[in-house]
């Protein structure tokens, strides 16, 4: 394999290009990551350059490439019941939400879902905790920059590794065990599957076009990368969509500095809509 140079002038190029269409903040420092992480990608694009391949990311309309070059230089990592204290608050603050709806109707968004593992632990954790879980009318809308990580999520299959932390009943009730190509696999079942709306979107250049709120929003570990100035639309974005009294988690390592007049922090990184 070359090893390609990535000369500064190309990578304010990718700076600017990556800043604008997905929000994310490469600092200086980043550039041998940028170079060290898409050596592989140029070589067996059979490019030789990182001008060559700004032209050929750039010019991708299907956004496949600015796919891989996302998921290259950030992470999708996640998995089930990640952020262990958050679904402690939830169970208390659950009899809360119950008591405030007319209809049984619940409404989530995971902002920044990756493979799944976040709407489904979503979902795993209403059907234990959520008092006649099949009458309720919940969806959960999914969203993330990457068809990557869709497809993976879609397709709900996930590796013995992935749900071998979980309490037992919780996997036999969430999950079917099936074998493709004489690898077991934990299948997400129809009954949780069903209740989740995948959708590609991005954060931070997709309109709004939401007509009704959210009861809660997630959206952790997903703005570690956006510069203060994208940080702070999306979360005033994020508030307007939640009703008076309503969560908004984040990763455990992200904190705001701002909206304190519209949002309290509760602890453990959820914040609650004033
Ligand atoms: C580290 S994963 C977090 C997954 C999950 N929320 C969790 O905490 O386990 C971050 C996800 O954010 C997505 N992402 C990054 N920038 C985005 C953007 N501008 N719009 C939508 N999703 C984005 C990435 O594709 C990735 O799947």
């Amino acid at each position: 394999m070359f090893e390609i140079e990535l000369k500064p002038e190309e990578f304010t190029l990718f700076r600017n290009y990556i800043y604008e269409k997905v929000g994310i903040s490469l600092s200086e420092q980043k550039s041998t990551l940028v170079k060290g992480r898409l050596n592989k990608r140029l070589n067996h694009l059979g490019l030789k350059s990182f001008r060559d391949y700004y032209n050929h990311l750039t010019s991708d309309t299907s956004g496949e490439e600015l796919t891989f070059f996302v998921s290259a230089i950030s992470t999708n990592v996640t998995s089930f019941f990640r952020e262990t204290s958050q679904w402690t608050w939830l169970k208390g603050y659950l009899p809360e939400l119950i008591a405030s709806k007319k209809e049984k109707k619940i409404r989530i968004w995971s902002a920044g879902c990756s493979s799944g593992e976040e709407p489904y632990t979503i979902l795993m954790f209403l059907q234990e905790n959520l008092p006649d879980f099949e009458s309720w009318d919940i969806k959960i809308l999914a969203t993330d920059i990457s068809s990557k990580v869709l497809t993976h999520a879609i397709a709900g299959y996930y590796e013995p590794k992935s749900v071998e932390q979980l309490p037992k009943e919780i996997v036999a009730k969430s999950f079917e065990r099936i074998h493709i190509n004489n690898q077991l696999k934990y299948k997400v079942r129809p009954i949780l599957k069903e209740k989740v709306l995948f959708r590609l979107y991005n954060l931070i250049t997709d309109p709004f076009f939401f007509k009704n709120k959210f009861d809660m929003i997630f959206c952790r570990n997903v703005m570690i990368y956006f510069d203060d100035k994208n940080r702070h639309e999306l979360i005033g974005r994020f508030t307007r969509l939640l009703p008076k009294g309503s969560p908004i988690f984040l990763g455990s390592s992200e904190s705001l500095t701002t909206h304190k007049d519209t949002l309290k922090l509760l602890g453990s990184s959820i914040y609650q809509k004033l």
